[in-house]
């Protein structure tokens, strides 16, 4: 169960304007990633290219063997059925009630009865906290949660491949922490492959299997958790601390010469703590009664390796 996607060598442009270059990743099957960036690095700009709403000029997207950026539209429509996507801005239907909203996808997509989607449309609203609220329409309720109607529509079909952007924005942190640990349960119980695009370092922290930074129109890295939470690459660090200092700067650019007086103002306090020596973020464990998905076991493998490598390399 679910699947895996090969990026490679994408390359995004609107007129002149690149928006990121030869972006190359594997998001391996049934694992969950975590993509960052500044705002405006194109982060929504890759999920929408990933479902094959924009078109890149360079490189592809394999997925079951077929590279989507060269399907005719009618193939398209077909591996988008693998998709559950949750847009930053929700996309639900201004004058449909949450209800039909959700259901929205089993009608266009499915012939399965109003009694059955019934049962799976509340099924997905008991998910995200929205029993009751089947009636409202997407104006009269709050932005989070709009926010969680829209995760309910993106799982409606069971799909292989969840994207969610900005899931957590506009939710307060206790729904912040509830829907982290939905995203840990779903990924356990339905084994999809996520990515997720998040603000929110502590979620990246302890959610996702493996972590990607969006920079200056690169992928500056994509690995496993711990691989990116032990790095030394300053913009990883300064992106992964929340850091003013570092490379990154609020027009989203910065001069070299500014970045160096930066880090030399910082002193070598945060460069010399060894990263291997640094505590690691705990994962986030499902929840009791789900059992632990069997590639759990080669993940946990990979970072205890990958903690020795660097503690040797730090010796
Ligand atoms: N359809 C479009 N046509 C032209 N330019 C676009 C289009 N969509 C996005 N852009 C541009 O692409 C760039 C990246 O936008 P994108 O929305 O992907 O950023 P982001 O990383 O998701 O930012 P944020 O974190 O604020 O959501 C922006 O400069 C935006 O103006
Ligand atoms: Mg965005």
């Amino acid at each position: 169960m679910g699947v895996e996607i090969c990026v490679e060598g994408l390359t995004k442009s609107f007129g002149h304007q690149v928006i990121w270059q030869d972006v190359s990743l594997t998001l391996p099957a049934g694992e969950v990633s975590v993509m960052l960036g500044p705002s405006g690095t194109g982060k929504s700009v890759f999920l929408k290219t990933l479902v094959g709403l924009l078109k890149p000029e360079r490189g592809s997207i394999t997925i079951q063997g077929r590279d989507i950026t060269r399907l005719r539209e009618h193939d398209l429509y077909e591996v988008r059925k693998l998709f559950g996507v949750l847009f930053q801005d929700g996309a639900l239907f201004g004058s449909m009630n949450l209800y039909d909203n959700i259901a929205f996808p089993l009608r266009e997509h499915t012939r399965k009865s109003e009694s059955e989607i019934r049962r799976i449309v509340l099924e997905k609203m008991d998910m995200v906290g929205l029993i009751g609220a089947e009636g409202k329409l997407p104006g009269e309720i709050s932005g989070g949660m709009r926010k969680r109607a829209g995760l309910a529509r993106a799982l409606v079909l069971d799909p292989e491949i969840i994207l969610f952007d900005e899931p957590d924005s506009g939710l307060d942190p206790v729904r912040v922490a509830y829907l982290n640990q939905l995203i840990v349960d779903l990924n356990a119980q339905i084994d999809a492959t996520f990515l997720i695009v998040t603000h929110d370092i502590a979620s990246a922290r302890q959610v996702p299997d493996n972590i990607g930074l969006l920079f200056r129109r690169e992928l500056v890295m994509f690995g496993p958790r711990e691989e990116l939470l032990t790095s030394d690459e300053p913009v990883v660090r300064q992106f992964l601390n929340g850091r003013m200092q570092g490379p990154i700067g609020m027009a989203e650019e910065k001069d070299a010469a500014q970045v160096e007086q930066e880090l030399a103002a910082l002193g070598d306090g945060d460069r010399t703590q060894s990263p291997g020596s640094q505590a690691m973020t705990p994962r986030l464990l499902p929840g009791p009664g789900i059992p632990r998905p069997p590639r759990w076991e080669a993940i946990a493998r990979r970072e205890a390796e990958l903690r020795h490598r660097k503690v040797v390399a730090d010796a």
